[in-house]
C-alpha cells in the first residue's frame, strides 16, 4: 500500500475520531476523549509535539559518517532502531469502532515485529484488553511488552507475572493513569504509588519493570531507588492532566538525574526520525511512538505499523548522517543548536 492510500483508508476508518491531520500535535482534535485527542484544552498533547520542535539540530556534513548504526539494546532486547509502539488500548471507544481490540493489538505487536523492534500493549476496565495484548504477544513468540494499569498491587503481579508466563520480556505500569476514571468506575481501583509499592512489585515479579509517565526528577529518582529497570517519560500522550509540559522540555532534567542508573524512554510527539534523534540528544535512551503508530494499524494492519516505523527509521539513518552521529548508543546535546 502507498502512502496517500494508508492515509485515506485510515482517516475513512476512524470516522471522525481521528482526522489524520497533516502534523499530528493535538490541535484538531483538543478535548476528544474518547477518541484519539488530548485531555481538556489538549495543552498536553500540544506541548509535546510543541516542544520538539522548538529543539533544532546542527547541521554538519563534514565527516565520514555515511553508514550509522541504528540498532540497539534496551533492556536486553536487540532492536532494528530505538523506536517502540506505544500501548494504545480502547481501540473500540477510541478509533471510531475501527478495529477491535484483538485486531488492534495484533497489527502493533506483529507490526513491530516486521520493523524489528517491539510493540506494547494495553490494560482497561474491560479483561478482553489485557488479554488481547497477552495473546497478540504469544502469537510473535512473546515479543511485545504489556502495560499493566496502576491497579491494586497483588492485580499487578499477578497480571505482569500471566505477561512472563506468555513470555513477554518485560512489562510495564503506566503510573500516570492513576486517577483514570473509567477503571475505578469499573470496580476497578487505580492509584498512584509510593515507592515503598515499587519496590514491592519489583521483588515479586520477575521480568524487568518499566513504569510509564514519569515527569519530574523526584520520581525518576525513587523509580531508582526502587529498583524499578526502565522509566518512560511520558503525559500519557497528554490525556492524562492539562496543561503539562511537552515532554522533552523535562526530559533533560530528568536525564540529568538518573542517566546511567536505569533506562530512559520517553513519548510525546515523536512524529518523525529527527524527532528521534532529539530525544536521543536530551537523554533517551529510546522512543516509544503512540499515534502514528495507530494511523499505520487501522490504516493497513499490521503492514501499515510497519510502513510507518520503517519511514521513521530511513529519516533517522539520514539525520543522523546530517549530524554527523555515528551510532544511537552514542548522540549528545552537541547536535542541537
Ligand atoms: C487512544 C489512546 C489510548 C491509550 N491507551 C494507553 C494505555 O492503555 N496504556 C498506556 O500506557 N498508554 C496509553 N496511551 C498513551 C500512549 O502509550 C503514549 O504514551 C502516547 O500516545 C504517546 O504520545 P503520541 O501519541 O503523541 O506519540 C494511549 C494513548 C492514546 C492516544
Amino acid at each position: 500500500m502507498d502512502w496517500k492510500t494508508l492515509k485515506q483508508t485510515a482517516r475513512e476508518k476512524f470516522n471522525g475520531a481521528c482526522r489524520v491531520c497533516p502534523v499530528c500535535n493535538g490541535v484538531a482534535c483538543a478535548g476528544e476523549m474518547p477518541g484519539m485527542g488530548g485531555i481538556g484544552t489538549g495543552t498536553s498533547f500540544h506541548n509535546n509535539v510543541a516542544a520538539l520542535a522548538g529543539y533544532r539540530l546542527n547541521l554538519k556534513v563534514v565527516h565520514d559518517v555515511g553508514e550509522p548504526v541504528l540498532a540497539c539494546k534496551v533492556l536486553g532486547l536487540e532492536l532494528s532502531m530505538p523506536v517502540i509502539g506505544a500501548a494504545i488500548a480502547g481501540g473500540k471507544l477510541n478509533m471510531g469502532g475501527a478495529v477491535t481490540e484483538p485486531e488492534y493489538a495484533a497489527a502493533v505487536v506483529s507490526g513491530c515485529q516486521q520493523a524489528g523492534t517491539v510493540g506494547m500493549t494495553g490494560d482497561g476496565p474491560i479483561a478482553d484488553v489485557f488479554e488481547a495484548g497477552l495473546k497478540a504477544i504469544g502469537a510473535v513468540g512473546g515479543r511485545g511488552i504489556p502495560v499493566i494499569k496502576p491497579r491494586e498491587n497483588d492485580k499487578i503481579i499477578e497480571k505482569a507475572n500471566q505477561a512472563a508466563d506468555a513470555g513477554a520480556p518485560a512489562f510495564g505500569m503506566d503510573i500516570d493513569a492513576a486517577a483514570i476514571i473509567n477503571m475505578t468506575n469499573a470496580g476497578q481501583p487505580v492509584g498512584p504509588k509510593t515507592a515503598a509499592e515499587l519496590a514491592y512489585i519489583k521483588k515479586n515479579t520477575r521480568i524487568p519493570f518499566i513504569v510509564k509517565g514519569i515527569m519530574v526528577p523526584e520520581d525518576a529518582r525513587a523509580c531508582v531507588e526502587a529498583g524499578v529497570d526502565a522509566i518512560v517519560v511520558s503525559n500519557h500522550g497528554g490525556r492524562v492532566l492539562d496543561h503539562t509540559p511537552g515532554t522533552a522540555e523535562v526530559l533533560p532534567y530528568i536525564a540529568e538525574a538518573v542517566k546511567g542508573k536505569i533506562t530512559i524512554l520517553v513519548d510525546g510527539g515523536v512524529r518523525s526520525g529527527a524527532d528521534v534523534l532529539k530525544m536521543l540528544a536530551l537523554g533517551a535512551d529510546a522512543v516509544l511512538v503512540g499515534r502514528p503508530v495507530t494511523i499505520g494499524g487501522v490504516g493497513a494492519g499490521a503492514e501499515g505499523v510497519a510502513m510507518v516505523l520503517n519511514k521513521m527509521a530511513a529519516e533517522l539513518r539520514a539525520a543522523m548522517v546530517l549530524t554527523g552521529t555515528k551510532s544511537v548508543a552514542d548522540v549528545t546535546e552537541d547536535i542541537l543548536w
